[in-house]
């Protein structure tokens, strides 16, 4: 069981979650981490999807929305570009505001959902810092732990 964890960008507190869950399960090397910018070393490219059994993708709230490149990158995906029998999880950074996870779990399931794929419901969220003072010092270690956790509770 390969797992892929997919962030937006190779910095910010999602990208602090998945670091952390790569770093921790990096023993098993059944677990990697790429990112969808194309300046980066952990460039994904879409031929690579293929070789994941598990696919996490990752993602900040933006005023209710996905990370834009997560978006555009989902919006592009093919049913054929994944195994058929590929999980697709969502783990999300957020500051807390209303149900904006809710909103965003449900735009990515949209989304995969019209390309014919699934999008399980069991997402991982937790409070990341931002704008100044707003939840600083997120993710913490708790969080952190809650995130890897979370990753080994997955059906394998
Ligand atoms: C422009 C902007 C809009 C945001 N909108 C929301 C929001 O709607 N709901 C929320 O709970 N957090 C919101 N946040 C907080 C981010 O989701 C949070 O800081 C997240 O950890 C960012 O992830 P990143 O560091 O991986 O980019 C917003 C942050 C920014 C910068």
């Amino acid at each position: 069981m390969k797992t892929l964890l997919l962030c937006p960008k190779d910095h910010g507190n999602t990208y602090t979650v998945f670091s952390y869950i790569q770093k921790q399960m990096a023993f098993s090397n059944a677990c990697d981490l790429k990112v969808l910018s194309p300046k980066s070393d952990y460039y994904l490219t879409k031929a690579e999807l293929q070789n994941y059994d598990r696919i996490i993708f990752g993602s900040g709230v933006y005023g209710g929305n996905l990370h834009k490149k997560l978006k555009e990158f989902l919006f592009s995906l093919k049913r054929e570009d994944v195994k058929c029998r590929c999980k697709l999880y969502l783990a999300l950074t957020w500051f807390g505001r209303s149900d904006s996870n809710m909103q965003v779990f449900n735009q990515a399931a949209e989304m995969l959902d019209e390309k014919g794929l699934y999008l399980q419901n069991n997402f991982f969220s937790c409070f990341g810092a931002g704008f100044g003072l707003v939840r600083l010092g997120h993710p913490n270690a708790k969080e952190l732990a809650a995130s890897l956790t979370w990753f080994k509770e997955l059906d394998s």
